[in-house]
């Protein structure tokens, strides 16, 4: 309420139908997003303020900043710092541990997949989590399915893996994947991965074609590997509280401006996944369609267990089984 308040200012000087001038309450709302602003999150960004003004009447003003440590956002918006967020779900996981069932590597065979089960039940179930831990899910985006890329080490099957360091995201389903396949996984903010690359801490990185595309990551990486090993869903959250202190017609839309992001979002992954992997090429970095990544399946595999342990079988399974 705090935080709504101090943001709301008086918009003077709207002129009603009738020639009237009245006064209106504007409300600010800061989103934050983690990729520069053409690229898959940038792109939902806009297309949510586009909507949410229009559809609030003008009521409320969405102000885009660009905030790589996607942690620190979800603190910030959890904290009422700042009242909205968009980026990957990687971090997600240590807010609503919940959500780590999705990071299971291997779990979503397509993007129609991972897009038909977040956009079902299974989806829905776990927004409702977000509130009690001090989140508002607006709706699912997505990052992509991650990729390996490597700086002069070459991966011909992932026994060439072993040993090597890899930068991870913050995410322990991540790590403990990796960790199964003889990996030292390096988790670290994405804001340090540049500086990693270049002095040699790590011998890679895996991440989605929208992200290596829009960050240049094939400037400090000479092979790209698609192995496609796990989806990284993102996520649009706001603080609960600023969303309970709006009208009716703002909380609209922003539920309209989330359906629009998320389509925003998925369309230029779409995009990414064809054009821009023929971008990369053209680049210089070498792309290797990876033929057997059911050997990198098996190389994960043994953590499967205890992902079935974390989570449960039966979700797993429904997850699996989503048709
Ligand atoms: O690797 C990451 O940390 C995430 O994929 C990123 C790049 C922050 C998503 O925008």
């Amino acid at each position: 309420k705090l935080l709504q308040s101090s943001k709301t200012a008086i918009l003077a000087g709207m002129v009603l139908a009738g020639g009237i001038t009245a006064a209106m309450a504007q409300t600010t709302l800061t989103v934050t997003h983690s990729s520069p602003a053409d690229s898959h999150f940038g792109l939902a960004a806009a297309a949510f303020k586009k909507v949410a003004e229009e559809k609030s009447g003008g009521t409320i003003n969405v102000v885009i900043q660009r905030m790589d440590n996607e942690r620190e956002a979800l603190e910030s918006v959890q904290f009422g710092s700042q009242e909205c967020a968009m980026g990957s779900a990687g971090p997600l996981g240590n807010f609503v541990a919940e959500t780590r069932v999705l990071d299971v590597p291997f779990l979503f065979d397509s993007y129609d997949h991972a897009r038909g089960v977040l956009d079902s039940d299974v989806g829905s179930e776990l927004l409702a989590l977000f509130p009690a831990r001090g989140l508002y899910g607006v709706a699912w985006l997505e990052n992509g399915f991650r990729n390996l890329t490597t700086g002069n080490k070459t991966v011909n099957s992932p026994e060439d893996l072993r040993g090597m360091k890899i930068r991870t995201m913050e995410n322990q389903v991540h790590m403990q994947a990796w960790q199964a396949a003889g990996v030292l996984p390096t988790p670290m903010a994405f804001s340090e991965l540049p500086s990693a690359l270049q002095q040699g801490t790590v011998d890679g990185q895996e991440n989605p074609i929208p992200v290596i595309l829009s960050n240049n990551l094939d400037m400090m990486q000479k092979h790209l590997y698609l192995t496609r090993h796990v989806y990284s869903p993102g996520i649009f959250v706001c603080n609960p509280d600023f969303i309970a202190g709006l009208t009716e017609e703002q909380k609209a839309a922003v539920e309209e401006g989330g359906k629009a992001a998320s389509s925003a979002n998925r369309a230029r992954v779409e995009q990414d996944e064809t054009a821009g992997i023929e971008t990369l090429r053209t680049r210089g970095i070498e792309v290797v369609e990876v033929a057997d990544r059911d050997a990198y399946r098996q190389a994960m595999a043994s953590a499967n267990a205890a992902f079935e342990t974390q989570f449960g079988a039966d979700l797993i399974k429904r997850i699996r089984d989503w048709k």
